[in-house]
């Protein structure tokens, strides 16, 4: 058994996937906009997950733009047949790198092609509608315009699962009227859990929710119980991060974010790591 066996699978869309997987936004440039100073070593890390059995890639046509799917294409096309790699459309960036909303059909629908083309692909595993109603975090409204082009886009063939991204409760019991939803990628994390009754009812439903933001996002969580746990353990601050998330619930699938091998490594190998009760306690009283 490899080491990332050890942290389970679920199912996200039609594959079995395991729940250690990779974020692939750090691999673009500063701001997650432009080339990074290192291709080849972003190529790295990618192949390096491969290897080391990460079947469940999480990226975006707007990371860059176009960067990141070009880098993963570049470095694992043709695809192992088990890859799952989950895109997300609803955003667009503008010439200095703000983040703005592209939701209309056209943007969805040229969205869709972006990453197909980039990507190298026929047919995008799951592509995550984004809300951009608030771009800092879950904003209620209705989503059934861009949903309802996806779902044409699902239709025609150029998608095979639909998730939402950055969404409340309602809008994903409104969504899942309009067609089944494959996975919900949110903020959460040790320290940021406003989630925690989505995630009860997403499981009871067996419907994987994918934390974005797992080790804490652009700075990375830091708090006296974890360092304290993780020095206990014999375990690094993000391994327990990543370790509490898997024992939190079934449905929570990782895609923990980095542009170094070395981190990388280190993070799968929270796959191993088995947080006593005790430990947990602490833990879930941050
Ligand atoms: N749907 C959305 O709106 C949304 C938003 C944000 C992200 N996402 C997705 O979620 C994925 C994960 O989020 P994320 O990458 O932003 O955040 P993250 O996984 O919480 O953390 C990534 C940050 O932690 C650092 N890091 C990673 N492993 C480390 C380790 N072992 N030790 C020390 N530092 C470490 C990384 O720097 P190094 O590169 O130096 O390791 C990077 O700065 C992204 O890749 C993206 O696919 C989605």
């Amino acid at each position: 058994m490899s080491s990332i066996d050890q942290a389970g699978t679920y199912q996200l869309g039609n594959r079995e996937v395991r729940r250690l997987g990779y974020g692939a936004m750090q691999l673009a440039g500063p701001g997650v906009f432009g080339p990074p100073k290192d291709p080849e070593a972003a190529r790295a890390v990618l192949r390096e997950a491969i290897a080391l059995g990460v079947n469940h890639i999480d990226t975006s046509d707007f990371y860059g733009p176009h960067v990141t799917n070009q880098l993963i294409r570049e470095a694992l096309h043709p695809y192992p047949d088990t890859l799952t790699i989950v895109t997300k459309i609803g955003a667009r960036r503008d010439p200095q790198g703000a983040w703005l909303v592209a939701d209309s059909a056209a943007e969805l629908t040229q969205a869709v092609h972006d990453n197909l083309r980039n990507l190298g692909l026929d047919v995008l595993d799951v592509v995550n509608f984004r809300s951009m109603l608030d771009v800092h975090g879950p904003a209620e409204g209705s989503l059934e315009a861009p949903l309802t082009v996806l779902a044409e886009l699902k239709e025609r063939g150029l998608i095979r699962h639909v998730g939402l991204s950055n969404v409340t409760m309602t809008q994903v019991e409104q969504a899942r009227r309009i067609l089944p939803i494959a996975c919900v990628q949110n903020m959460y994390n040790l320290a940021h859990r406003a989630d925690d009754a989505m995630i009860d009812a997403l499981a009871r439903d067996g419907i994987p929710y994918v934390p974005f933001f797992p080790l804490g996002g652009f700075s990375p969580l830091q708090s006296d119980a974890l360092s304290q746990v993780a020095e206990e353990l014999g375990a690094t601050r993000m391994q327990v991060a990543a370790a509490w998330l898997l024992q939190r619930s079934p449905n929570i699938l990782l895609i923990p974010g980095t542009s170094s091998v070395a981190h990388l490594r280190e993070n799968l190998a929270a796959a191993e790591l088995r947080l006593p009760a005790e430990a947990l306690a602490r833990l879930n009283g941050l």
